[in-house]
């Protein structure tokens, strides 16, 4: 972990991590995090819950625990005060899931729509985890399969059909509440959110503060039902091109298809937790993600090739 000028605070949210944290005292630490983009879904109620798992996200992936959170929503009146409503209600039902309270917000007018929440959690300081623990010869579990980016395009074009957003649904409003608690239940070297910038890109932030390399196994990594079909027809958000551009350098590909290169790269909203665990501890922990109901896939090996990913078919 970098070392900055105020020993209070513990991770600095300029640095790739998924939130700030603060230090309160010996047994307390707050964790502190801000998410908002524009609706990716039609229904204004699943939008406001999408938006509350992303931004409630990053508090657990740093095994922190939601304490309270401020909605911050841009909204032009005229798409009506039911809409709106919609969405806060979407938003409170996932908080109130999450024993997180609601303590206030900020509304401002603006042609496109705007909703998430800035979101407070408490973690105890030796129990945080952070993007910089990963070793070699640990594995590596992500929790969520990919494709959210992929089937919210599929959506935007009038080409999703209703089993398929009801599986982008279910993936984008489930909390990683109970993924977290294991996490720190069976302590893990490093974890992340997959967000904006893909697995592929998630992944490199992890090796990147670690100093490790990853390597990952291409039929291990689950995807959502459709996602392939859609990605091998060219149904692709930008987001997925501009992040593989950015990975270039730092991925090697061997047998994986160029669909398969893109899901990699696909931009999530309200992805799920990618965990690094030492080999001894891995069946405990995806025996008991099993047990909540959580499937863990093991996709890959934390490698000494600092920096470098590789991704086999
Ligand atoms: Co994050
Ligand atoms: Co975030
Ligand atoms: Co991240």
């Amino acid at each position: 972990m970098p070392q900055f000028q105020d020993p209070r605070l513990l991770v600095s949210g300029a640095t790739m991590d998924d939130a700030g944290v603060y230090k309160l005292n010996e047994q307390q630490a707050l964790v502190q995090t801000v998410d908002f983009f524009t609706p990716m879904v039609d229904d204004p109620y699943v939008f406001g819950q999408v938006a509350a798992a992303n931004a409630l996200s990053d508090i657990y992936a740093m095994g922190g625990r939601p304490l309270t959170a401020l909605n911050i929503a841009a909204f032009d009146l005229d798409i009506g005060k039911e809409v709106i409503q919609r969405i806060l209600a979407g938003g409170a039902v996932k908080l109130q899931e999450a024993g997180c309270l609601l303590v206030g917000g900020h509304t401002i007018e603006d042609k496109e729509p705007k909703y998430g929440l800035a979101v407070t959690g408490l973690v105890h300081p030796d129990k945080l985890i952070t993007n910089a623990g990963a070793q070699p010869g640990a594995r590596v579990v992500l929790t969520k399969p990919l494709g959210s980016g992929i089937l919210s395009t599929a959506l935007k074009g009038d080409l999703l059909d209703n089993e398929g957003l009801e599986e982008l649904t279910a993936v984008m409003t489930e909390l990683n509440d109970k993924a977290s608690a294991v996490m720190q239940q069976v302590g893990v070297l490093a974890a992340t959110d997959i967000t904006g910038f893909g697995l592929l890109g998630h992944a490199w932030e992890i090796c990147a503060s670690s100093g490790v390399g990853m390597e990952l196994q291409y039929g291990d990594i689950p995807v959502m039902d459709r996602v392939v079909d859609f990605a091998s027809m060219g149904v692709i958000p930008a987001g997925a091109y501009k992040n593989k551009r950015y990975l270039e350098d730092k991925i090697e590909f061997s047998g994986v298809p160029e669909h398969g290169q893109i899901i990699l790269c696909d931009p999530q909203t309200s992805g799920g937790l990618l965990i690094v665990v030492e080999e001894s501890k891995l069946s405990e922990l995806t025996g008991l993600l099993q047990a909540a109901g959580i499937d863990g896939s093991v996709i890959g090996t934390i490698t000494d090739s600092k920096g470098l990913i590789t991704v086999t078919g």
